[in-house]
């Protein structure tokens, strides 16, 4: 069941006095109407849409490696009728209708019998997961669990960092981790190698380029790893000093060092990467970041 829209006296009220007062403070203030709230209604948009973004990941499971039966076409259209009852309404900080759509389809094409999900806030995501994984354990990891809309009656919850938790019981095997935690995309890499996962999925990951634009960067991130990787072979070949990638957000400076030891240890376990493509065009919704890394499988001992 979704959960009820503003009502129309609030609406008035933000239209007429708060949304003004707010806007000459410099603030925006807008109803967290989610994105997918506004869709296509006509059948042949309807079906356009829905085969743009059924080709677009077809093509990203494909170039992932992922070895799945998944009718993507049909997946794709189920989401398209689930998606409005989902409990939780966001705009801002965390997931819209692309990145929800990514998920839904990695998570189906992966079909693990356990889901480690860092960074939950308002749950939308571990809905996902649910939707896409009905019988999946599932175990979720925040700090703060007090954004909750959603609260899955079958998963673990815990305020514990996903490292500091006991997985000796855990299968590895017919795992995959799911990070949006605004932690650093390397050593969740590195930790996850540790126990042994092959099956990852990172939300934001952004190259050098485009990280600005993310707040709470999660640093080396998967793509700055790759890169990093690929121009320290060719700056030790033309013997110069690797560049360090720096940018500025809401007026602070940030910096990933091109030596890092932690981007070349994550780098060494990483066995492939792909990027999911954003579905903008596809979906004209918000762009979606969604990468899907295998890892090197465990050398014998490694696995906790
Ligand atoms: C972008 S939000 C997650 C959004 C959610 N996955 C979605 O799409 O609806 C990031 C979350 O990461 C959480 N977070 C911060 N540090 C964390 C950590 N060490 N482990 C897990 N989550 C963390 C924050 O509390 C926040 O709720």
């Amino acid at each position: 069941m979704s959960t009820p829209r503003p009502s129309r006296t609030l609406e008035r009220l933000r239209r007429r006095v708060l949304a003004p007062f707010f806007d000459r403070l410099g603030y925006d203030l807008v109803p967290a109407a989610p994105d997918w709230s506004h869709r296509p209604t006509s059948p042949r948009e309807v079906d356009q849409l829905l085969g743009s973004a059924a080709d677009s990941l077809q093509r990203d499971l494909a170039a992932s490696g992922i070895a799945t039966g998944l009718d993507v076409p049909a997946a794709v259209r189920r989401f398209w009728t689930l998606i409005p009852t989902a409990p939780v309404r966001q705009r801002r900080g965390g997931s819209g209708f692309n990145g929800a759509l990514q998920l839904y389809v990695a998570m189906r094409a992966l079909a693990p019998s356990t889901v480690i999900e860092s960074g939950v806030f308002r749950g939308l995501t571990t809905w996902v997961i649910r939707q896409a994984c009905p019988d999946a354990t599932i175990h979720c990891h925040d700090p703060d669990l007090s954004n909750l809309h959603y609260r899955d009656p079958g998963a673990h919850y815990s305020t514990a960092d996903w490292s500091t938790a006991d997985w000796s019981q855990l299968d590895a095997a017919t795992t995959v981790a799911f990070f949006d935690d605004h932690v650093s995309q390397g050593r969740r890499v590195i930790e996850a190698r540790r126990l042994g996962l092959t099956r990852l999925l990172f939300d934001d990951d952004a190259a050098g380029h485009r990280i600005h634009a993310h707040g709470g960067p999660a640093h080396p991130t998967i793509a700055m790893i790759e890169t990093l990787r690929d121009e320290a072979g060719r700056d030790e070949a033309r013997r110069v000093t690797p560049e360090p990638i720096r940018w500025q957000r809401n007026g602070r400076s940030f910096e990933q060092p091109a030596d890092d030891p932690l981007a070349r240890e994550a780098a060494a376990g990483v066995a492939y990467a792909h990027a999911f493509d954003d579905l903008h065009r596809a979906t004209g919704y918000s762009p979606a970041r969604l990468t899907y890394v295998a890892l090197h499988p465990p050398k014998r001992g490694i696995a906790a």
